[in-house]
């Protein structure tokens, strides 16, 4: 639909004294900053006009053009909230917007309203440079699916294309049959040879694909693209040669050393399947996930050396090959990285026969291996998630569209140039090390900063030491980082993921850690999703700040009520999506019932996300946390069950509930309400060994902060823990308790308040 804007001939305009005295004060108020009311109309070419009136803040070297372009970007983005992808100028609307452009401060009196418009020197050279492009865009990717994903899916290297005709398949509805998703079926394909050899063979070979920086500072480490190739395809020759085939897993656990991209480079390129597991986790959940995808071998390292602690992975890996062989799941081989800078090889633990130590064996192999070609639907790699039930999901992802689908919300989130240095903070034990420290940026060719030390450590300046000595442009972090002394000039565009960033936390992202210049790709989405399913496109529109604002493209995001009932316009609601797209999840791991009661029966129709979400009047995103039994910390997904089992396992420990509340820096933290064994009494010791069962069976990350002494839970009759109340009592927000006259035993909820802070 074409529309015209006209811009009313006499602005009315006003100066905001106080914004221009907090600017001068500041020493940086050249400009006389004034801010304009402004009326504008828009038509469409069949239908009826809407206003909408902006304020917007006009620096005086604004041009005209420059605010048109505001104008009518907000306008539009108000026009979103009615249709999801098509301008719809029936409904009348009024509202006010203030907008700081790139380049200004955000003012804390401005956090709650104002939207941060791109500067034009922004927009000109952006991907995607305008929202109406995006629209565009996003429209054809809806309308024709198959036609908008098949331009993109060209760009990379097929052995043999998928059927025009059958680009995608898919049911999400579970009345109807069983769901599937499918994507370019048929197509030929391996993500491995488009990371590595398509970008040396069209001439990037010497480009440093990755820098490595190790936890002392002053160690560190580059890989060419063509010498990571030559890397991985020792280690795939490797593979081959002990017996490991396609579709056979191979579990990692190694720590952010460049051994660990390597490692999943090497099995996709012989298409094995692998299963990465977080090298924070205890031996007992690595036993889980070794015995739930039987791998042909494990690979790890000796030792790790995390701040100034010195971890003996290798020993974990022991306990765990020793737990799951007492479940008849025996691993014959374990292929082990000897990381010198935090131990030798010599006192390490060895059983002869099937452990190796990778300096031995891999430098041998051949710089050469062929590539095993794998249909666009062979599985690329498992990861283990949290759910809401103890048990971890096996969550599975597919090569072609999870390759087309992270290389290219890579390129437009981030807006990526050949120029970039990338840094993403993100373990690849987690989804975004996944999809955005490895496959997403080297699809792109582009030069990835690899940590593998913790960003506090020798002092909280690591970060943007870091960041000054590769001269990192595109910075990727979950938002609970704090800033200090270092320049960080070369920072252009800046992410966030893993947890809701409070408008606060987004000033501060934005003023402090980007001086003001840097827009914030605040991308939402999950393992299951494989990649940015909600996100800003830096240069496309206005931000605001707190905001994950529109969807990428292809992405139908629906809000329905606890009927399944789909919402439209302002609301708020459960987070589903209508439809496909390239990179969802396939299935669980040999559970696929578990696939469909756990994402698609909720909400026949739509897959689930487990988060809540409100839309604006402007149908700009605002995700509010999970809905389900899930806990965000630093980014980490823990479900309350894997803790509560935890917990119950120790002997003197009768019952557990365990529930989220608010953290300054991890986002949320682990507050758990423990039940003791009867006569038992409260003690510090029992406190800590309860905290250190939690540590050792799923690993430090997911220690409780809080263990809340409880007499007894509060249960409704029939015997559901009401947590709404614990999660009350866990914030102290006691005057909103509501109605518990519909508990088994009533006043355990004052027993609890009693002993809040015993
Ligand atoms: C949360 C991490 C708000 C959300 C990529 C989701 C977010 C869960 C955001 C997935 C964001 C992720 N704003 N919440 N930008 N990004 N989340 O699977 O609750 O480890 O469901 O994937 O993190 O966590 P996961």
């Amino acid at each position: 639909m074409a529309l015209k804007l006209e811009l009313a001939p006499h602005p009315q305009t006003q100066v905001q004294s106080s914004y221009k005295r907090w600017k001068e004060g500041q020493g940086r108020g050249a400009g006389t900053l004034v801010s304009a009311v402004i009326p504008i109309s828009i038509s469409s070419t069949s239908t009826s006009t809407s206003t909408c009136t902006c304020t917007i803040n006009i620096n005086k070297n604004f041009d005209n053009r420059t605010r048109t372009r505001h104008l009518l970007d907000s306008s539009i983005s108000n026009s979103i909230a009615n249709s999801s992808y098509s301008v719809n100028t029936r409904t009348r609307t009024r509202k006010m917007v203030k907008a700081v452009s790139l380049g200004d401060p955000l003012l804390a009196e401005d956090q709650d309203e104002a939207v941060v418009v791109p500067s034009d020197h922004l927009s000109q050279q952006a991907l995607v440079p305008s929202l109406r492009d995006y629209l565009e865009m996003y429209k054809a990717s809806i309308q024709d699916p198959g036609r908008f994903w098949s331009e993109i899916a060209s760009q990379f290297h097929w052995e043999r294309k998928w059927d025009p005709d059958h680009v995608f398949s898919h049911n999400l509805d579970v009345t109807k049959s069983q769901v599937h998703i499918q994507w370019f079926k048929g197509g030929i394909t391996n993500i491995s040879y488009n990371c590595l050899d398509r970008i040396v063979e069209s001439g990037g070979g010497d480009k440093i694909a990755l820098f490595w920086e190790a936890n002392d500072p002053g160690s560190d480490a580059s890989l060419t693209y063509k010498q990571l190739l030559s890397r991985v395809c020792q280690l795939s020759n490797y593979l081959k040669d002990i017996g490991v085939k396609k579709g056979d897993a191979v579990v990692v656990y190694l720590p952010m050393l460049m051994e660990l991209p390597i490692t999943m480079l090497a099995c996709a390129r012989i298409g094995a399947v692998h299963s990465v597991v977080f090298a924070g986790f205890s031996a007992e959940s690595l036993a889980q996930r070794i015995i739930d995808c039987k791998p042909k071998l494990v690979i790890t390292c000796n030792a790790v050396k995390r701040g100034s602690k010195i971890i003996h992975l290798k020993d974990i890996v022991d306990a765990a090959l020793l737990l799951s062989a007492q479940t008849n799941v025996s691993v014959d081989r374990c292929l082990v990285f000897e990381n010198e800078a935090a131990m030798k090889r010599e006192p390490t633990k060895w059983q002869e026969g099937r452990d190796i130590w990778w300096q031995d064996v891999i430098p041998e192999y051949p710089t050469h291996c062929e590539v095993e070609w794998v249909d666009a639907e062979d599985p690329l790699f498992l990861l283990y998630t949290s759910g809401s039930t103890g048990k971890p999901k096996g969550v599975l992802h597919t090569t072609g569209g999870y390759m087309v689908y992270t290389a290219i919300t890579f390129k437009y989130a981030f807006d990526y140039k050949p120029t970039d240095i990338y840094w993403c903070t993100a373990d690849c034990g987690w989804i975004t090390g996944h999809s955005y420290v490895t496959y997403g940026p080297l699809l792109n060719g582009a030069s990835v900063v690899v940590f593998e030390g913790s960003p506090n450590y020798p002092d909280s300046g690591r970060c943007w030491d870091i960041v000054d000595k590769y001269k990192v442009t595109i910075f990727y972090t979950a938002p609970t980082l704090y800033v200090t002394r270092y320049s960080r000039k070369s920072l252009r565009i800046l992410g966030s993921v893993g947890e809701p960033i409070n408008p606060s936390a987004w000033r501060w992202f934005y003023n402090v850690v980007g001086d003001s210049r840097c827009p914030i790709s605040d991308t939402w989405w999950q393992t299951e999703t494989g990649g940015f399913m909600i996100t800003p496109l830096p240069g496309a529109w206005p931000q605001k700040p707190g905001s994950a604002t529109f969807p990428f493209f292809g992405v139908q995001p629906v809000i329905v009520d606890e009927k399944g009932v789909e919402i439209e316009g302002e609301c708020s609601g459960y987070l589903c999506v209508k439809s496909s797209w390239p990179g969802a999840f396939r299935t669980l791991y040999g559970d696929h019932e578990r696939y469909e009661t756990t994402y698609f029966k909720p909400f026949p129709g739509y897959y689930f996300t487990g988060d809540g979400c409100r839309r604006d009047k402007d149908g700009y995103y605002w995700l509010t946390g999970r809905v389900d039994d899930v806990i965000n910390v630093s980014g980490h997904r823990i479900g309350t069950a894997e803790v509560e089992s935890a917990l119950v396992s120790h002997p003197q420990c009768a019952e557990a509930a365990v529930v989220g509340v608010e953290h300054e820096v991890k986002g949320q933290a682990i507050y758990a309400f423990v039940t003791l064994v009867e006569g038992v009494p409260y003690t510090e010791d029992l406190r800590k060994s309860l905290i250190l069962t939690v540590r050792k069976q799923i690993g430090a990350f997911a220690a409780p902060d809080k263990i809340h002494w409880a007499p007894g839970l509060p249960k409704t009759r029939s015997g559901k823990i009401m947590r709404r109340i614990l999660r009350k009592i866990a914030s102290r927000q006691l005057n909103e308790l509501g109605d518990t006259s519909t508990l088994a035993e009533p006043n355990i909820v004052d027993q609890l308040i009693a002993l809040a802070d015993c």
